[in-house]
């Protein structure tokens, strides 16, 4: 760890009691009830643009005013109930995302501005559920090192409000220059990180530029002795293949090309295998997402040694 991620992690301690007794930035799980009434479209999520949404988030402070980022991955309502579930435990989503390579930021600490995505369900806009950051191999303390020197991360929101439930979940992914940069994004890094996460889903490189509304892909991984397959479907019409109210736009997009090509991909993840004695049925154990556990006591044994470290 560098002396500067070191002094980072240090800054962060004295909120640290709150950050781990409770995650207020995570959702309860979904009672297994109103999944059970859900009515899914057959594409797996409502289309937002047919009912006032946006897949463009909205950025606050912009230059020019009103620029936004896209939602470019769909995680499908039509995958397992079970990973649709902000959870860490039973296979939920964070499980799910650590089998990608991603956790929830670092030590619970939330960066970056907040955005807000209308998902066209009759919510209007909120903010999202919460930031995702490439863990760079590190489950515990990857995120800390993302914060710093940039990379793959994403804000999501679950499309769950009255006018159309379907429990999907709409993800914007970009990447990020080092902190000490401002924390733009990279040249084409909406496509790229778009790409990335979904290679990381299938275990293959994804030809970005080569990329059209019949390109799909799939792969498995696995966490916590969860394996999931992923089955990816790249779809048009969502967004637009434009640089135009695309923040950053004139530094993503260079060369003629446009900031985003227009493209989501849209995910269905099943669970393939999981560990034995734990059961196919959704669990309805009232645990919070991030209760105490056992890495969450090993992050807070490394916190209490790490300022001794820090400052010899
Ligand atoms: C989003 O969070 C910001 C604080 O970061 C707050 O000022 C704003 O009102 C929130 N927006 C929505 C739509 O909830
Ligand atoms: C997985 O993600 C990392 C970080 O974003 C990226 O460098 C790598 O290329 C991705 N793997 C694949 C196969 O796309
Ligand atoms: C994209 O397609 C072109 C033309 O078919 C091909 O030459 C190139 O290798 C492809 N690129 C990738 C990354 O697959
Ligand atoms: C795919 O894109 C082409 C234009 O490139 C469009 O004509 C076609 O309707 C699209 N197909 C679907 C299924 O969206
Ligand atoms: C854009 O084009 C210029 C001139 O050809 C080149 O030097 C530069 O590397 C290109 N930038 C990117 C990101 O492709
Ligand atoms: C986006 O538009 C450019 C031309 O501006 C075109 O070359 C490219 O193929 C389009 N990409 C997609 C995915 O439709």
């Amino acid at each position: 760890m560098s002396l500067a991620s070191a002094l980072f992690l240090f800054s962060c301690i004295p909120s640290l009691c709150a950050a781990v007794s409770s995650d207020p930035r995570g959702l309860p799980p979904d009672p297994l009830s109103r999944r059970a009434s859900k009515s899914i479209p057959s594409q797996g999520y409502y289309d937002p643009l047919q009912t006032g949404g946006d897949m463009l988030t909205q950025v606050p402070d912009t230059f020019p005013a009103g620029l936004g980022e896209p939602i470019n991955v769909i995680l499908s309502a039509n995958s397992d109930a079970a990973v649709l579930v902000d959870q860490q435990s039973n296979g939920g989503l964070r499980n799910y995302y650590q089998s990608l390579g991603f956790s929830s930021e670092c030590l619970g600490q939330h960066s970056g501005s907040d955005q807000a995505a209308n998902l066209g369900d009759g919510n209007g806009y909120k903010n999202e559920t919460a930031v995702i950051r490439w863990d760079y191999g590190d489950p515990a303390f990857g995120t800390c090192t993302e914060t710093i020197e940039g990379g793959n991360h994403f804000r999501y929101w679950v499309q769950n409000g009255p006018n159309a439930d379907s429990g999907a979940i709409f993800m914007a992914l970009s990447y990020e220059k080092p902190i000490a940069l401002g924390h733009d994004i990279i040249v084409n890094g909406y496509n790229l990180a778009r790409d990335w996460l979904i290679g990381n889903a299938t275990g293959q490189a994804i030809p970005t530029a080569n990329l059209t509304n019949s390109s799909s892909y799939s792969g498995s991984t696995s966490a916590d002795g969860y394996s999931y397959q992923t089955s990816v479907q790249y779809v048009s019409g969502l967004l637009q293949n434009t640089s135009d109210g695309i923040n950053h736009y004139l530094t993503v997009g260079v060369n003629g090309s446009n900031a985003i090509d227009g493209l989501v991909a849209v995910m269905e993840v099943h669970i393939s295998a999981r560990p034995a004695g734990t059961s196919s049925a959704l669990s309805m154990r009232p645990t919070a997402p991030w209760s105490w556990n056992l890495p969450t006591l090993l992050n807070l044994g490394v916190l209490l040694i790490l300022p001794l470290f820090a400052l010899s």
